[in-house]
């Protein structure tokens, strides 16, 4: 791969939520100088880069995706020192961070805003949208919110109500709305300047990149987002000559576009990809109504169809191999339920076995190392809504609050699971055949193998529609992993025609030795819920 900062090729990310990951000072959130005192730990995961969820200056109506200072760290995580301190401290092991940049939108509270709100013209009055008459209701395309300001308009969110969108412009001005500014209009390019400038202060501090909130939502009316992609492009531009080794990661859902757009990375996402969904976030039960494979893949029930994701990545994959990464995802902060949702470990370990030896980037959501389960029936805090069962504290141990906090448990950011078999770090430590112990070895055999990283070659060899199980070959250089999953419980054979039988076979993980040689042809012979990586090594004579 060419145009991707090299040390993507290895990496392996783990997002963490800062509010619950670890919280050093007693006030029930988790805090910087938490995740500092956990790095260790995230290291031994095999985790070489973090991402982690807004961490600036916020009156958190969404949880921090209104910022209402972008050049400071909200004082219940710490301070800018802080952040620099996990930048260096993270750094001096072998770990980048990747902070969350979220540039369509503020805070109604940002200072920006409420000066753009004002009745007199000022520096601000032209960084958001709005309407010329506070009596705009609606217009097509758009979300407005009237009698909020003193000047006569309505303006444009992006999200809630609190979250008014940045102006970036329109691509297709409408001239009956002289309102809507083209993308070169003086209010849109300060916007412009004013991103490069936020990227700019905290690449310098030590950071690595940045995760790209509702990365496609910038300039508005934008079919094909075109003007969004030339923005973009812009950027990638500059960070190619200022910061060479930063990274870009969209939230897009769309590897092609935002790939093109100049993003490094994109994910897969539940409201963009079937094929993503596919995978492990239907029902186990499945089958029902117009959708005969509503199962998800990764389910004992087995009645998945691999080839909904197979169909769409394969496209995706084929239209960004060499510009950038697809990234494959555990969960996040807004999906719910959490992989561990009804899935035991032997389940989830061979979704993990997949997403460490696919191409691209894997993405861990913390705690979906130990199997976390979500909350059911919170309420929506800081805007959470029904997301915040999968925002809960993480479970480090046995002991109370699950060792997340020694705050007393009614003044936690969210509440801990109460069940009493909830999954935690420590005692999954000390078993050899835990999850997280699984988890850590398979990151262990994707940093070995470049093959199974981000640039090796991808070879479908077996998925059919409706069948199990999954196979698919990866290679670098001389060396060939074949990856064969079965998460049915039921066994399954399958008949390989089209794998050279002039090789030697060594099972490098899981399943041992499932492979047995006809004349013409490999045969594997798998139980139900197996997998493993082999390698296959050729021989010169047979
Ligand atoms: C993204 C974030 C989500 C947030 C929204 C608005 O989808 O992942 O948590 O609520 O953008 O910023
Ligand atoms: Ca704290």
């Amino acid at each position: 791969m060419t145009t991707t900062s090299s040390w993507l090729q290895d990496a392996i990310f783990y997002e963490i939520y800062p509010q619950s990951f670890y919280d050093t000072n007693r006030d029930g959130i988790g805090d910087l100088p938490g995740i500092i005192e956990k790095l260790d730990y995230i290291q031994v995961l095999g985790v070489n880069a973090i991402w982690l969820n807004p961490c600036f200056e916020s009156p958190f109506q969404d949880a921090g995706y209104d910022v209402s200072d972008y050049y400071r760290v909200a004082p219940r995580y710490g301070t800018n020192d802080d952040l620099k301190r996990l930048f260096d401290e993270a750094r001096r092991r072998g770990i980048r961070v990747l902070l969350d940049l979220v540039p369509g939108h503020t805070s109604h509270l940002h200072p920006w805003f409420q000066a753009s709100c004002r009745y007199q013209r000022n520096e601000y009055t032209d960084w958001y949208i709005w309407t010329d008459s506070g009596w705009t209701w609606e217009v097509p395309g758009l979300r407005l919110v009237g009698g909020y300001a003193e000047r006569d308009g309505s303006y444009v969110t992006n999200f809630f109500y609190s979250q008014p969108a940045l102006n970036y412009g329109f691509a297709n001005p409408d001239p009956c709305h002289p309102w809507q500014q083209p993308v070169d209009a003086p209010g849109p390019q300060a916007v412009r300047r004013e991103l490069r400038k936020i990227m700019a202060f905290w690449l310098d501090m030590g950071c690595s990149g940045f995760r790209v909130d509702m990365a496609g939502s910038l300039v508005k009316n934008d079919p094909g987002w075109r003007e969004t992609a030339a923005l973009w492009q812009e950027v990638r531009a500059w960070l190619d000559l200022e910061y060479p080794e930063a990274a870009l990661v969209a939230e897009w859902s769309n590897p092609p576009v935002s790939i093109g757009a100049g993003f490094h990375m994109d994910f897969l996402l539940g409201f963009d990809s079937a094929g993503y969904q596919s995978l492990a976030r239907k029902t186990s039960t499945g089958g029902k109504g117009s959708d005969p494979y509503g199962c998800s893949f990764f389910d004992p029930a087995g009645r998945g169809n691999i080839r909904q994701f197979v169909d769409e990545y394969q496209s995706h994959y084929e239209a960004t191999k060499d510009q950038g990464l697809i990234c494959l995802i555990t969960g996040n902060h807004d999906i719910v339920p959490r992989l561990g949702d009804g899935r035991a470990n032997d389940d989830m370990a061979l979704y993990y076995l997949f997403l460490m030896t696919m191409p691209g980037a894997p993405f861990i959501y913390y705690g979906d190392e130990i199997g976390m389960r979500s909350l059911v029936g919170l309420p929506g805090k800081e805007g959470a809504l029904g997301r915040a069962g999968a925002r809960t504290p993480m479970q480090w141990n046995g002991g109370p609050n699950a060792g997340f906090s020694t705050a007393p448990a009614e003044t936690l950011y969210l509440p801990i699971d109460p069940d009493p078999r909830r999954p935690n770090v420590a005692d999954q430590e000390d078993d050899t055949a835990s999850l997280l112990n699984r988890v850590r070895r398979l990151s262990a055999l994707r940093h070995a193998h470049p093959a199974l990283q981000a640039a090796g070659g991808f070879q479908v060899v077996y998925a059919e529609w409706g069948r199990y199980p999954f196979i698919y070959r990866r290679s670098a250089g001389d060396e060939t992993i074949l990856v064969a999953i079965n998460p049915a419980a039921y066994p399954v054979e399958v008949s390989l025609p089209n794998l050279s039988t002039n090789a030697t076979i060594e099972t490098l993980y899981g399943l041992a030795d499932p492979f047995t040689r006809s004349d013409d042809r490999w045969t594997i012979k798998m139980p139900g819920v197996s997998g493993g990586a082999y390698r296959f090594a050729y021989r010169l004579i047979e």
